[in-house]
């Protein structure tokens, strides 16, 4: 990892000017709050959300999911039109400038429409197909968390430097796996992390989830199939709070997210029999 001031100056990594890179992160910070506020006016009535089922009985979308991507995506176009947007709930569209934003306007919709707290907005940021920043707002939390690549993580303005001595026994392991997973690899995953002497947390966000790895809330995050949009701005969140975090998705394509410090992503991968 590149500390900011290893830089030549004006440059980050792989030469996407910082000034470019830090404008954009400014700007995740600032929609990922008004899209919490919209979001959380959604949330307080409840009769207006009118929620669908999409692919299960577990996977659904109301009026505020909608709702705040469509403004998310065209407050976006406005400050930088020339980028590309990949969403949860529009199709993606391309941009010219290298650069992505990927954007989950709520992420834990199943707690959001239960009135659970723990629902956030997830905006990362791609360039060239690497994660460079993001920003998650948890509004009922009343927590922002923001990443930029060589800059740190933070939590409402506080560095997150993640414990590199814990182990998958030090405190409780997120796990994502939905009805996507199948029984058996779910069964097989939860048994060897008890067997290890380790023990589940789930809270319906892998965003926010991968953010509390990030502050030292769990030790580390494993599901077996996320987009790119529920785990882009965790991770950037993760590696610069000096953790590891490895998506086997891309921007087009679902996968699984091992997560944790150096040991702890190495041992939930081999639990998860990768
Ligand atoms: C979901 C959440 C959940 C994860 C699911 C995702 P959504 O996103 O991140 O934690 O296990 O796979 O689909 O639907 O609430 O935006
Ligand atoms: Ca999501
Ligand atoms: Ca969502």
């Amino acid at each position: 990892m590149v500390a900011a001031g290893d830089r030549t100056q004006g440059e980050a990594q792989q030469g996407q000017p910082v000034d470019a890179l830090a404008a954009r992160v400014a700007l995740a910070q600032k929609l990922a709050r008004t899209a919490g506020s919209k979001a959380r006016r959604f949330f307080l009535r409840p009769e207006a959300l009118h929620p669908e089922l999409k692919s299960s009985s577990q996977d659904l979308v109301s009026e505020a999911d909608r709702t705040v991507e469509t403004w998310l995506r065209a407050a976006i176009g406005r400050h930088f039109p020339q980028d590309g947007i990949v969403g949860e709930e529009e199709a993606a569209t391309r941009g010219t400038s290298g650069y992505v934003w990927v954007v989950d306007p709520i992420d834990g919709t199943m707690p959001f429409l239960v009135g659970q707290p723990n629902w956030c907005v997830s905006i990362g940021l791609a360039h060239e197909g690497r994660p460079v920043g993001g920003a998650i707002y948890a509004p009922m939390l009343r927590e922002l968390y923001w990443a930029m690549e060589g800059a740190g993580a933070y939590l409402n303005g506080r560095r997150l430097v993640m414990n590199p001595d814990w182990t998958l026994a030090s405190t409780t392991i997120g796990f994502g796996a939905t009805q996507k997973a199948t029984p058996e690899e779910v069964g097989e995953f939860v048994e060897g992390l008890y067997r290890e002497g380790g023990v589940l947390f789930r809270i319906g966000s892998g965003a926010l989830m991968l953010a509390y790895v990030a502050a030292n809330r769990i030790a580390g995050y494993y599901d077996p199939m996320l987009y790119c949009w529920d785990c882009w701005a965790g991770a950037a969140l993760i590696r610069e709070a000096g953790g590891e975090a490895s998506f086997a998705g891309d921007l087009a394509n679902p996968g699984p997210i091992w997560a944790g410090n150096a040991r702890v992503h190495a041992d939930l991968k081999r639990l998860s029999g990768a």
